[in-house]
């Protein structure tokens, strides 16, 4: 198994190019399963999740081609992929699979909407609390799917296809709401969704459908008006930068200090998060090319920040906060309120010097004067990459383990950080 070994106290400065967004890229490459015409999708991150996603489309019929490199293109362009989903061969997604990737789950609206049955294995556990999936079914039944569970699995049925409707999430959900616009995009009839998730990558997904076809409206607010279409065609459309990639190196650079250029980032996309990092003392300028983010030796401010859907402070940043705040002059709290038990990083940060007290959701962030290199372990995805940041600062080496979490979603990470100066490397086997 990989891992990646840091040697912290490197300022970091330079460019780092934002790949597209892999919350984007999954339910987007899910959307190809609603035509069986072509979509091609440009700016696709290399990730694990993307190849494991190709993998589970795969198993259902879908052809996916990976356009060779133009004349001039890098690492740094991401990938294009097109996809078919001419022939579905099989409704079928199975257990091996579908517990490696929760997102795979979503494959249930649109193979229902579609071909009229599915049978999608439950995701099952997972590192960061229960994470159901009953309002995805919710909506699902009240746009006239029949579900079961059998086995393990859950079998969901509309032969005569599905019915518009008005659905009210009770909670707000990214993955309830891509699997109900998907499913009603083409369902006979209007859908109303209330209490919709409002993150970029809704929005982002929503208009590709829309070249396909569909008839959204509403897509980034609360409230999304669906009229259902007969049928979707080919689109093309570019994956929206990544926010949750953007935020991350923004607080490495915090972290480490120097002057980083993060390239194609939109700052608009993750606003809470830019406004935390400059109560830090970080100074953060938007340029036409990307997001500057630059701190000399000043020392970082405290904070206090609550996770909550967007447009609040993502979920998705908070292990990469807090490992910042273990570096800051006086106390933070941080409130984790969309997932429970999210916190899996915090015993591991401890292992490099940190002070962090933990009551129920909330964290309480004492700052050190200095963080100590050691082994430490990757337990998630956002988790792992807090190791990282608290890595960049730390004295001597840490060895994250278990890098695989990691290649889930951030592409070629020690290739982007070790360009801009960071003593960073992966050891393979
Ligand atoms: C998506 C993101 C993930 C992010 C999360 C919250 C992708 C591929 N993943 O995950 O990176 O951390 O949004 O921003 O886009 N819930 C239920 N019942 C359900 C579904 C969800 O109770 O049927 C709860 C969850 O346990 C959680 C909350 O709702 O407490 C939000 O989850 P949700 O927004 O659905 O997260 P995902 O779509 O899985």
């Amino acid at each position: 198994m990989d891992r990646i070994r840091i040697v912290g106290g490197r300022r970091l400065n330079g460019t780092i190019p934002i790949s597209g967004a892999k919350n984007a890229t999954l339910p987007l490459m899910i959307a190809s399963l609603l035509t069986d015409q072509t979509l091609i999708l440009d700016n696709v991150p290399r990730l694990a999740d993307v190849a494991l996603l190709e993998r589970i489309l795969g198993n259902h019929g879908v052809d996916i081609m990976v356009s060779g490199k133009r004349a001039g293109e890098t690492a740094d362009h991401g990938q294009t992929l097109h996809i078919s989903a001419a022939n579905i061969v099989d409704t079928t997604a199975p257990y091996n699979l579908v517990s490696r990737m929760r997102a795979s789950f979503w494959v249930l609206a649109p193979l229902v909407a579609r071909m009229g049955e599915a049978r999608v294995s439950l995701p099952g556990g997972c590192a960061i609390g229960t994470r159901p999936v009953d309002l995805l079914i919710m909506a699902m039944e009240r746009l006239g799917a029949q579900i079961d569970v059998d086995a393990g699995y859950v079998v969901a049925r509309a032969p005569h296809g599905l019915k518009g409707a008005e659905i009210v999430f009770p909670k707000v959900t990214v993955g309830g709401t891509h699997t109900a616009i998907m499913a009603a995009s083409i369902a006979d009839g209007t859908t109303v969704i209330d209490n919709a998730a409002r993150e970029p990558e809704i929005a982002d997904v929503a208009d590709c459908l829309n070249k396909m076809g569909a008839r959204i409206a509403g897509a980034g607010t609360s409230r999304i008006v669906i009229e259902g279409v007969a049928k979707l065609g080919a689109a093309r459309h570019a994956v929206l930068p990544d926010r949750i990639e953007t935020g991350t190196y923004a607080m490495a650079v915090a972290m480490a200090g120097g002057d980083i250029l993060l390239q194609n980032a939109r700052p608009e996309l993750l606003q809470a998060a830019l406004d935390v990092l400059q109560r830090t003392g970080v100074t953060v300028t938007p340029t036409n090319q990307g997001i500057r983010i630059a701190r000399n030796g000043n020392a970082l401010n405290p904070v206090e920040v609550t996770t909550a859907p967007f447009p609040a402070f993502p979920t998705d940043l908070q292990a990469q906060l807090m490992a910042l705040m273990t570096r800051a002059n006086g106390t933070s709290h941080i409130v984790e309120t969309v997932f429970e038990n999210r916190f899996m990083h915090v015993q591991e940060l401890v292992r490099l010097g940190a002070r962090i007290q933990l009551t129920g959701e909330r964290a309480t962030i004492e700052g050190v004067e200095r963080l100590k290199g050691a082994p430490v372990m990757a337990t998630d995805l956002r988790a792992s990459v807090s190791l990282v940041i608290a890595a960049l600062a730390a004295e001597g080496e840490t060895i994250v383990n278990r890098v695989y979490h990691l290649d889930r979603g951030f592409e070629r990470l020690e290739d982007k950080l070790g360009r801009c100066g960071a003593a960073v490397e992966r050891l393979s086997g």
